[in-house]
């Protein structure tokens, strides 16, 4: 019944708190703190740039999430007191750039194709960041499109950022099936009217707002069963 699958990015397919690892070998004992902070900071960056101007023609605040990314790390690390030096910047924001892939991606991916499904990734991530991720996990040949919002310069949750869907694909909005790990994505993507997989790897709660999504897996490979 969908003719499309749209999967989230990071966090999704990619690994975000992979990061853990080499930032707890960078800063040992605060690692993983510094992962989970620097994930909300970004998100938090993207919000708000967007809700500080939603113009339909873009946000004036807007910077690529790549340039994002970086202010968070940065901003992150000066709030824990932890001393960040341009070559460890360097070697995480390297980190970042070609983060491994959770390792059901590339087979779910490869089997919604075998279906005559399309696929897509539809992400706040710019588009020289989503080229080299995807490139270096070995997807692109599964992927139809790799959408971003670079072309909005308005990041989810902005209606305008789910919209890039229906003008890649000739689909009604009922024919997607959305895919996201983060909570709060599904629940946007289910308020705009898609319908929606939640990925919930780490058993958490969903959100306490909005409607529940219309799936709900523990791992990515639990998309292929509602297929
Ligand atoms: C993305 C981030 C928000 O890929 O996970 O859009």
């Amino acid at each position: 019944m969908y003719k499309l699958i749209a999967f989230d990015a990071y966090g999704t397919l990619f690994d975000v708190y992979s990061m853990g690892q080499l930032a707890e070998e960078i800063f040992p004992s605060h690692g993983q703190a510094l992962a989970l902070m620097w994930r909300d900071r970004q998100i938090e960056y993207t919000r708000l740039v967007t809700m500080s101007d939603p113009n339909p023609a873009g946000s004036k605040y807007y910077l690529p999430f790549w340039d994002l990314t970086i202010r968070s790390l940065r901003y992150v690390c000066k709030r824990m007191d932890l001393e960040l030096s341009t070559v460890n910047e360097k070697r995480l924001m390297d980190q970042y750039a070609k983060l491994t892939g959770f390792e059901d991606s590339l087979k779910v991916l490869k089997s919604i194709k075998d279906k005559g499904i399309a696929t897509a990734i539809l992400s706040n991530g710019s588009k020289e960041m989503l080229a080299t991720v995807v490139e270096s996990n070995g997807l692109r040949p599964y992927l139809d499109r790799v959408v971003t919002i670079e072309d909005v310069r308005l990041f989810k949750t902005a209606p305008q950022a789910y919209e890039l869907l229906l003008k890649a694909f000739a689909v009604k909005k009922e024919e997607i099936l959305f895919v996201s790990s983060n909570a709060w994505d599904a629940l946007a993507a289910k308020w705009f009217g898609f319908d929606v997989f939640w990925v919930n790897r780490l058993g958490h709660p969903y959100e306490e707002i909005g409607e529940k999504p219309n799936y709900e897996g523990n791992s990515l490979s639990k998309v292929l069963e509602v297929l």
